[in-house]
């Protein structure tokens, strides 16, 4: 039923399930985003919120429950199709970086677009606006092994945003910033969003960081409490 709300979500995870190894990461774990909704995921460390952003993302599998992308199974849909529609539709942005060691700033950046069809030139000059944005600009010509941690994430950043995605999946997007730079980066962030109707699950540990989003849902040992609107 529509109750006033935009009532059918882009993105919902029901009832997840995942085990690692011995460890129940989700047990139970239900979350939806609407379409340009931004959606914070807050909870103590260990509490799944890194495992249900894989879900969501379709990066992992859950062992039982559903993930629904605009009103497809996403956990059952075949590897092939999974990564094609992640590679056009989601932008992610992970706690432990990924960026590739040999590329400088520019080129990981500039690579989503060349594997969507952009010429090198095109790309990377896509690429210098988006550094630009999330003030790295200068730091173009390093590879990963040469910028601090908060440069490194903030490349990240503008990698999973270059392409236009859908949704952007941000975990911990600020774990390596001062307050300063969170907040010039979650700004920055925020009006992309806003500017292009994007959604974002943003997982942060950080209550200012949360602050940003539309709505927050708390993890509790692998499975979701709702906390209501904090913005
Ligand atoms: N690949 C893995 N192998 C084994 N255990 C794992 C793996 N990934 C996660 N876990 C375990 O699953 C649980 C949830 O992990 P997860 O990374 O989702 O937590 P998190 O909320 O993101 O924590 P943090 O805030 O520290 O990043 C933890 O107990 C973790 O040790
Ligand atoms: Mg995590």
């Amino acid at each position: 039923m529509n109750n006033g709300e935009n009532a059918v979500p882009l993105l919902a995870a029901r009832d997840l399930a995942k085990t690692h190894g011995r460890t129940q990461a989700l047990r139970g774990a239900s979350a939806e985003l609407r379409a340009g909704e931004i959606l914070a995921v807050t909870g103590a460390s260990g509490s799944g919120k890194s495992t249900l952003l894989h879900c969501l993302a379709g990066i992992v599998r859950p062992d039982a429950g559903s993930v629904t992308y605009g009103g497809e199974r996403l956990d059952r849909l075949p590897e092939k199709r999974l990564s094609g529609l992640r590679r056009g539709d989601f932008g992610v942005v992970f706690q432990f970086g990924q960026l590739i060691p040999e590329l400088t700033a520019l080129d990981n950046v500039a690579l989503p677009l060349m594997l969507a069809g952009s010429s090198r030139g095109d790309a990377q000059a896509r690429a210098g606006e988006w550094l630009e944005r999330f003030g790295v600009r200068g730091q173009a010509g390093l590879r990963p092994g040469e910028m601090s941690g908060g440069q490194a994430q903030r490349t990240s950043l503008a990698r999973a945003l270059v392409t236009g995605p859908k949704v952007v999946f941000a975990d911990e997007p600020t774990g390596a910033l001062d307050s300063l730079a969170s907040e010039q980066v979650m700004t920055a962030l925020v009006h992309t969003a806003r500017d292009s109707g994007t959604a974002v699950l943003l997982v942060t540990h950080d209550a200012q960081v949360a602050a940003y989003a539309d709505r927050e849902v708390r993890l509790s040992d692998g499975a979701v409490v709702p906390t209501g609107v904090t913005a």
